[in-house]
């Protein structure tokens, strides 16, 4: 096996590591799908945990319009949403392109003609999103975490909402706390084996506000 380059993460622009292709199966009760992964990308030999719980949780979406699935990899949020919402347009949008290319190619073998794959400074991106749905990097750091959030976040429709899944010992309760210090509204939705998923909204205008 060659070894990983140096510096080399799955959130690398232009991964340098040797392909080796592989399949992920997501067996969700409502979607199943066949994806194409490989080295150099995020959990490109099963399903992450994380991205699972999420799917079993968050809000299928309700309506046509612009979602986000931030932080895309090889595209299992953003597939199971175009196929939860045949309407909808996703957009899956990453840093790494070899996860692009393969959410890409995963989205046309699956018939979803309804993913868009775009790098985040894709100047088709819409402006505002009817919803956020995101495993977003923790592994990029704090810092980075929160303008990549305060980047993004902003976009969402003033009645949306964005869900996100972050592992409790990896700060989940820290980005809740830091979400709220920025003025969202923050539910915590659901909480297993060490996961929580985050609802975010804008918060509510006070009764009688003109
Ligand atoms: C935890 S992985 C989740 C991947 C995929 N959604 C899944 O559930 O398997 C986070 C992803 O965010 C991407 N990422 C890192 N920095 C980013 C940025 N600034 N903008 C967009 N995506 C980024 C990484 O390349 C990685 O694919």
């Amino acid at each position: 096996m060659s070894p990983e380059p140096a510096g080399d993460h799955y959130f690398t622009a232009q991964p340098g590591t040797a392909h080796r292709p592989g399949r992920v199966h997501v067996l969700l009760p409502d979607v199943h799908l066949d994806l194409e992964t490989d080295s150099g990308v995020f959990s490109p030999s099963r399903l992450d945990a994380g991205t699972r719980f999420l799917l079993d949780v968050a809000a299928t979406p309700g309506r046509a319009g612009d979602l986000l699935d931030l932080g895309a990899g090889y595209g299992p949020i953003a597939l199971v949403l175009a196929t939860r919402a045949p309407d909808s347009t996703v957009w899956a949008v990453d840093v790494n392109e070899r996860a692009l290319e393969l959410c890409a190619r995963n989205a046309e073998r699956a018939g979803l003609a309804n993913v868009r794959c775009a790098l985040p400074d894709d100047p088709a991106l819409p402006a505002t999103f009817a919803g956020i749905w995101s495993n977003p990097p923790i592994r990029i750091g704090k810092q980075a975490l929160h303008e990549l959030l305060g980047r993004w976040l902003p976009r969402l429709a003033p009645d949306a909402a964005a869900w996100a899944v972050v592992q409790r010992h990896l700060g989940a309760d820290s980005l809740h706390r830091w979400l709220a210090e920025q003025g969202w509204a923050v539910d915590r939705q659901a909480a297993r084996t060490g996961y929580r998923v985050l609802r975010i909204t804008r918060p509510q205008e006070p009764e009688g506000t003109p």
